[in-house]
């Protein structure tokens, strides 16, 4: 078994490997002056299974150019297996045409993975569970809800708990999160603007005086996070926490969250959290 991780989140790649008791196998990226990327595998993988390490995470296009490269340069090199390890999978969130000429471009890259030679792919938490059916090769989809929700309930007294989905599309994944701390879970209504801002209206379950935990797939620009601890306040929530597998935080997120009246943020290591983003009140959990 060879692991290799590109330059999205090295340290998780070398945490699974430790975890395993195996060295990260080393590879090669580079940058000619034409802006090119150049990518060589430094380690023999003929008849080996490979993994490759790699999240969608800014520069996104580099990250998945570099990843498409090294899954072509691995297939041949012989690797008897490629297992393509994307613990955030960024273009989840374009799952459908929701408005006239555009490109699907979930399905779009889970294509291109299929060309460049993946025979397989890991992923966590994507956007919506369907996003799985873009891939014609087998899939791991494997969730950190377990993870998050054994922080809760060894960190909290979750007795006067209840998770809340920050929109429809959410419920299912907040389901799970209540299910899994036997906690009960309420729904907002929300409409999204624009890619930083949303509105939400009516709160559909019971809050008020209640410990809210909002259960989230990711936080990208915090626009949700704030709108709904706004929502939730004048609810009556006693206090609000957040829990999300993908910490993002992009754009204005960590100035939003830095201010934002929350007692705790609650993420994984699914992306890469540089040193001057992190807050007193944010939490990465490992998933390795
Ligand atoms: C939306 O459908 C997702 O579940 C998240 O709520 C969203 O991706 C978060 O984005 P942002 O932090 O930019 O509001």
């Amino acid at each position: 078994l060879r692991i290799f991780a590109g330059n999205s989140n090295d340290p998780l790649a070398r945490e699974i490997c430790s975890k395993l008791g195996i060295p990260l196998s080393p590879l090669e990226i580079a940058r000619f002056s034409n802006d090119n990327l150049h990518v060589q595998v430094m380690a023999n993988v003929r008849e080996r299974d490979v993994f490759v390490v790699q999240s969608f995470t800014e520069p996104v296009s580099d990250h998945i150019m570099e990843l498409m490269i090294t899954l072509d340069a691995l297939r041949s090199a012989s690797a008897r297996r490629v297992t393509a390890v994307i613990p955030y999978y960024s273009y989840a969130r374009s799952d459908k045409k929701d408005a006239p000429r555009i490109s699907i471009t979930g399905r779009l890259v889970a294509d291109m993975l299929r060309t460049a030679g993946a025979d397989r792919v890991l992923t966590m938490d994507l956007h919506a569970d369907q996003v799985h059916g873009f891939f014609t090769m087998p899939v791991d989809h494997l969730t950190a809800i377990p993870t998050i929700a054994e922080h809760f309930r060894q960190h909290y007294d979750i007795s006067n708990m209840v998770a809340v989905a920050t929109d429809a599309g959410g419920a299912k994944r907040a389901g799970r999160f209540s299910e899994r701390l036997g906690i009960p879970m309420a729904i907002i209504d929300k409409r999204r603007i624009s890619d930083t801002q949303v509105k939400q209206g009516q709160v559909i379950g019971e809050v008020k005086g209640r410990d809210a935990v909002i259960f989230e797939d990711e936080i990208s620009t915090g626009g949700t996070l704030i709108t709904t601890i706004e929502t939730l306040r004048e609810a009556g929530a006693r206090t609000i926490h957040a829990g999300a597998v993908h910490g993002v935080l992009c754009g204005p997120a960590i100035e939003r969250l830095r201010e934002a009246p929350i007692e705790s943020i609650v993420v994984t290591n699914t992306v890469q959290i540089p040193e001057h983003k992190h807050l007193d009140k944010l939490t990465v959990l490992t998933i390795a």
